[in-house]
C-alpha cells in the first residue's frame, strides 16, 4: 500500500466557536487556539481540522460564507490567523481548512449581486427557477406544500419542487424582486451555488489556490457530495417522518460530482502537499471509492454516515431520538467499511464532531465510575482500525451531552427549527419531542471546552455564547492532565501507538465475534504482526478466552489494571490490546 503521511496523521478537530475565548466576549477566537497550541502538541495530534474561521453572519456558525477570503471579526483578523499557522507549523501541526462551497452565505456579494436581476451576470452563479401555478400541483402536494404558497402578481405559486431543505421547511425561498425561487438545501441564508456554471467553478478553484500558496495543508469538504444536482431538479418521494420530498436523496452523489472533483483536483489538489477529506453525506461504499480512490484522482479520504445513523428513531423514521447505538450492527458497518475500502481508498475513523452528540452519551456511560472507562473503551476500538482517526474537541476528555431542560437553551437552528416543525406539522408533542432533540442536537457537541474548575470551565472570563455543561468541575482538561490514568493520558497513548507502529496505520482487518451484542473484537495484521483488540462496549461482565496465539501477546494498552495480564473475564467497558510477532 502506498505510504502517505496523511494516512499516519491524528486530526483534531477545533470548532473555533466553542473552543477558548482570548478576549472575554464569550465566543472562541483565533487567539484562543493559539494559546492552546502546546495543549495539543501534548497531546499529540498531527493536524488540525479547523471549522469554518471565515466571514459569516453566523446563521450556521459559519458554514454561511459572505467570504471566502476573510476572517471573521468574532474571531481575529488575517494577521491572527497568519500567526496561527506558522505557530502550528513551529510545533509539527498542520492545518486542514473547512471548505464550504456547495453553498454561500446570502450575504455573499456573489448572491448579492445574484438576487438584483435576471440579467446580472452573477444570476447563474445560484440556483433559480421560476415557481408551479397552483393547479399545475396535484392536490396530494398541494396540501403537503400549503404553507409555501406565495402570492405574485395576482397568481398563487409553489416552489419549483417538493424539496425539504436539511433544516426543515421547504429547499426554497421565494425572492420577490425578481420574481423566481432560489435552492438552499441547508438555511434561507445558504443559497446552493451552481456548479454547472463555469464560472463559479473557476472562483471557487482559484480561491482554493490562494489558500494552499499562503501554506495550509488541506482542506475537509463541507456536504460535497451534494454539489452535483440531478437534471431537472425532479420531485422525490417523502421519507417517513418528514414532511417534504428528501433533497439530500436527490443531489448525493449527483451526475457530475466525479467530474467536478476531478477538475477541482487537477487544477488545485493534485499542485500541492495537503490532505482532503469530502464530508459526503448519502456516500455508499461503492461510491467512497471513486471519491477517495488511491489513484489519487479525487480526494483522500471521506466521512461516511452510515454507522452515525444507526441510533436514529425506529418508530418517527428521523435522527432525533433516545436509543442507544445497537453495536451489533456498529461493527458490522465499520468492518464493511474497513474491509471495502482496504487497498482501494481510504477510510477516515471518527463518532464525534460538531454535528453530532457526544458518543459517551450513546454509547457509553455518561456518568459515574464508567464513563471514563467506557470512553477509553470507545477509544480503542476506533483508534486501532486502519485509517486517519478524527478526535473533536473535548473527545478527549470524555465529555458528555449537556442536560439540557428547556427549549431556551438551544441555539443551533437545525435543533430549533426541528421543534416548530415536528409539533406544527407533524403533530407530536412538546413533551414527546424533547427528550429526543435534546439527546441528539448538535449543540451538545458545541458546548464550551471544559479547560479547567472555574467559572466557565476556563473558556472565556465573560458570558459564553451557549451554556457550559455544568459538570465542568469534575470534567475538564487540568484535572486529565495532572493524572495519569486519565481519558487525555489514554488517548495521547493511542496516538503514540499509531505514531509507532505501521501495523496499526497500515495492517489489515479481520472482525471476530461478530453477533456478539457486547464485545466488538478485531484482528490486524501486516506481514508477520498481529494485533488482538478486545472491548467490551457493554455495563455486563463477559466472560472472554483469547485466542492462544494471542496468549503470550504483549499488551500495547489496557484501560482496566489487572495483575494477570489477560483474565478469562472481562468487567464492564474494559479494553485492551495484544501484539504478537508470528514465527512463520
Ligand atoms: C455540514 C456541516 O458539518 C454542518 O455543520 C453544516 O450545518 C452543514 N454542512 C451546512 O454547511
Amino acid at each position: 500500500m502506498k505510504k502517505s503521511w496523511w494516512k499516519e496523521s491524528v486530526v483534531y478537530q477545533i470548532y473555533p466557536r466553542s473552543f477558548c475565548d482570548s478576549n472575554g466576549d464569550g465566543i472562541g477566537d483565533l487567539r484562543g487556539i493559539i494559546s492552546k497550541l502546546d495543549y495539543l502538541k501534548e497531546l499529540g495530534i498531527d493536524v488540525i481540522w479547523l471549522s469554518p474561521v471565515y466571514r459569516s453572519p453566523n446563521d450556521d456558525n459559519g458554514y454561511d460564507i459572505s467570504d471566502y477570503e476573510d476572517i471573521m471579526e468574532e474571531f481575529g483578523t488575517m494577521a491572527d490567523f497568519d500567526e496561527l499557522l506558522k505557530e502550528a507549523h513551529n510545533r509539527g501541526i498542520k492545518i486542514v481548512m473547512d471548505l464550504v462551497v456547495n453553498h454561500s452565505s446570502d450575504e455573499h456579494a456573489w448572491f448579492m449581486e445574484s438576487r438584483k436581476d435576471r440579467e446580472n451576470p452573477k444570476r447563474d452563479f445560484y440556483i433559480w427557477r421560476k415557481g408551479r401555478k397552483l393547479n399545475e400541483v396535484s392536490p396530494e402536494e398541494q396540501a403537503c406544500l400549503s404553507s409555501d404558497v406565495v402570492e405574485y402578481k395576482g397568481e398563487k405559486l409553489l416552489p419549483p419542487n417538493n424539496w425539504g431543505s436539511y433544516f426543515s421547511g421547504s429547499a426554497w425561498v421565494f425572492d420577490e424582486k425578481t420574481g423566481e425561487f432560489y435552492l438552499h438545501l441547508f438555511s434561507k441564508k445558504q443559497p446552493d451555488l451552481n456548479w454547472e456554471n463555469e464560472a463559479v467553478r473557476k472562483e471557487v478553484f482559484e480561491m482554493m489556490s490562494r489558500w494552499c500558496e499562503k501554506g495550509i495543508d488541506g482542506f475537509r469538504m463541507d456536504v460535497i457530495s451534494l454539489i452535483s444536482k440531478p437534471k431537472g431538479l425532479p420531485n422525490q418521494p417523502i421519507p417517513k417522518g418528514a414532511v417534504y420530498g428528501d433533497s439530500g436523496a436527490a443531489c448525493a452523489n449527483g451526475p457530475k460530482v466525479h467530474t467536478y472533483l476531478q477538475e477541482m483536483n487537477e487544477k488545485v489538489l493534485s499542485r500541492y502537499d495537503i490532505m482532503t477529506v469530502g464530508e459526503t453525506a448519502g456516500v455508499t461504499l461503492e461510491e467512497a471509492k471513486r471519491y477517495a480512490n488511491s489513484e489519487g484522482t479525487e480526494l483522500n479520504m471521506v466521512f461516511q454516515f452510515e454507522h452515525m445513523d444507526l441510533d436514529g428513531s425506529k418508530k418517527h423514521g428521523f435522527k432525533w431520538a433516545t436509543e442507544k447505538m445497537p453495536l451489533v450492527p456498529l461493527k458490522k458497518n465499520l468492518a464493511k467499511w474497513q474491509n471495502g475500502l482496504h487497498e482501494l481508498a481510504w477510510n477516515s475513523l471518527y463518532l464525534c464532531n460538531h454535528d453530532q452528540p457526544r458518543i459517551v452519551s450513546r454509547l457509553g456511560e455518561e456518568s459515574g465510575v464508567l464513563r471514563e472507562r467506557s470512553a477509553k473503551c470507545i477509544a480503542t476500538f476506533l483508534h486501532m482500525m486502519q485509517g486517519t482517526p478524527y478526535i473533536y474537541q473535548g473527545e478527549e476528555l470524555g465529555m458528555v451531552n449537556y442536560p439540557f431542560s428547556a427549549l431556551s437553551e438551544f441555539r443551533d437552528l437545525e435543533s430549533i427549527n426541528a421543534f416548530s416543525e415536528l409539533t406544527e406539522k407533524l403533530h407530536l408533542s412538546m413533551e414527546e419531542l424533547f427528550p429526543l432533540i435534546a439527546h441528539k442536537s448538535r449543540d451538545n457537541a458545541r458546548t464550551p471546552m471544559q479547560w479547567d474548575d472555574t467559572k466557565e470551565a476556563g473558556f472565556t472570563s465573560g458570558k459564553p455564547w451557549i451554556a457550559v455543561n455544568p459538570n465542568y468541575k469534575e470534567i475538564n482538561a487540568k484535572e486529565e492532565l495532572g493524572r495519569a490514568d486519565s481519558v487525555f493520558h489514554y488517548y495521547q497513548k493511542l496516538i503514540q501507538l499509531r505514531h509507532q507502529s505501521e501495523l496499526i496505520v497500515y495492517g489489515d482487518f479481520h472482525l471476530l465475534e461478530e453477533e456478539d451484542p457486547d464485545l466488538f473484537i478485531y484482528e490486524r495484521s501486516l506481514g508477520k504482526k498481529k494485533l488482538l483488540c478486545v472491548c467490551n462496549v457493554s455495563e455486563n461482565t463477559r466472560s472472554y478466552s483469547v485466542p492462544e496465539k494471542f496468549r503470550s501477546g504483549k499488551v500495547l494498552i489496557r484501560n482496566v489494571e489487572r495483575q494477570d495480564a489477560i483474565s478469562g473475564e472481562l468487567a464492564p467497558y474494559e479494553a485492551f490490546v495484544l501484539e504478537i510477532q508470528m514465527k512463520e
